[in-house]
């Protein structure tokens, strides 16, 4: 069949990431992102240091550009992060003035943002990867944490809603489904915030091994049970996790589809109100972010280095039937 992967999920939107360069060069990326996906998320320019590379001094210009495709293509945008300790400018990380100050500079900034892009982008990642790894997944100590509060995650939530009632604020983080400590660390926290989030963002960096199907389902139910919009935010399926493979051989190529169509029937399967987007972090499997940080060969997009459709998106259209 040659139906798109966003015809065929009639019930939420298809995602995956670009960056300005991109959307200005044209050509096959744009052309399968105008084809398979009605959704974007920016990979890295809509991250604190980019948007906001100096106090008082705004640099849009590249989420811009972005946008504008998207509002070209009918195409929605997801807003990734407005926090995140890994993408915040070192003038933020030393800042010099007072607490009063640096959460009067946080509120400036998610204000000027969200009214910046008000109606042009539909949902933003307010606080992303907010719990340290490990065992008993404290709040990270992030400056945030440390000039604002333990509750600055609240602050933050409460900046935006006050800024734009309209968007839709989610919360963002990875190992959801792999970690049971870690999934109710931050269903806690999200119980604390009230009416102030509506989404939760789970990240799924995940492998054709695991996490388990009950993990997974286990990250819908709990925030189905909350009334809240589930994001697959970031889906990515390693298919070489153990390094035991040189290439995409057909047997792993085939596991790797099985689990893309387990992920999709979990997503596909949850009640239409909860439903949102699934997002996939990244077209060719060549440019996936996961190959420089773990340092060896993989493949776990749905495209191939060419923009061919592997085995992979077929898993997704079967988890649509
Ligand atoms: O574009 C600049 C270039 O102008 C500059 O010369 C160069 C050298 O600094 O950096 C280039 O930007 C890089 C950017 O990716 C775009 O390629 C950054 O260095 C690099 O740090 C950035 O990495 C991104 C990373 O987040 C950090 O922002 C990855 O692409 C992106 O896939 C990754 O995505 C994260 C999610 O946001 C959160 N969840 C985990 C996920 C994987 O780490």
């Amino acid at each position: 069949s040659n139906i798109s992967l966003k015809d065929a999920a009639t019930t939420f939107s298809v995602g995956t990431i670009t960056r300005a360069s991109w959307v200005k060069a044209g050509g096959k990326h744009t052309e399968i992102l105008k084809k398979e996906f009605n959704n974007i998320t920016s990979e890295y320019e809509m991250k604190m240091n980019v948007m906001y590379p100096s106090q008082g001094n705004y640099d849009f210009s590249a989420a811009d550009a972005m946008v504008d495709f998207a509002q070209a293509n009918g195409m929605n945008v997801h807003g990734h992060a407005l926090i995140w300790h890994n993408a915040t400018p070192s003038w933020v990380e030393n800042f010099a003035g007072t607490n009063a100050e640096f959460e009067a500079m946080v509120k400036d900034y998610i204000t000027t943002t969200l009214t910046r892009f008000k109606g042009k982008v539909r949902s933003w990642d307010v606080v992303n990867e907010a719990f340290e790894d490990g065992s008993g997944h404290p709040l990270r100590n992030s400056v945030f944490r440390q000039k604002m509060g333990d509750d600055y995650i609240k602050k933050c939530f409460q900046f935006a809603r006050d800024a734009d009632p309209d968007v839709l604020l989610f919360y963002n983080d990875y190992n959801m489904a792999s970690s049971t400590t870690k999934r109710a660390a931050m269903f806690k926290m999200v119980d604390e915030l009230g009416d102030l989030i509506d989404g939760v963002g789970a990240q799924m960096h995940i492998s054709y091994e695991g996490p388990s199907k009950s993990n997974i389902e286990a990250v819908a139910d709990g925030t189905v049970s909350r009334g809240l919009k589930l994001h697959f935010a970031e889906l990515d399926i390693r298919a070489n996790p153990n390094k035991d493979i040189t290439t995409l051989t057909d047997d792993r190529a085939q596991e790797q589809r099985a689990k893309y169509k387990e992920v999709v029937q979990i997503y596909n399967s949850i009640p239409l109100a909860n439903k949102f987007a699934l997002t996939i972090w990244g077209v060719r499997d060549n440019e996936s972010w996961l190959i420089d940080f773990w340092g060896n060969a993989d493949w776990p997009l749905l495209f191939d280095s060419n923009y061919n459709k592997k085995a992979a998106y077929f898993g997704f259209l079967e988890g649509l039937q």
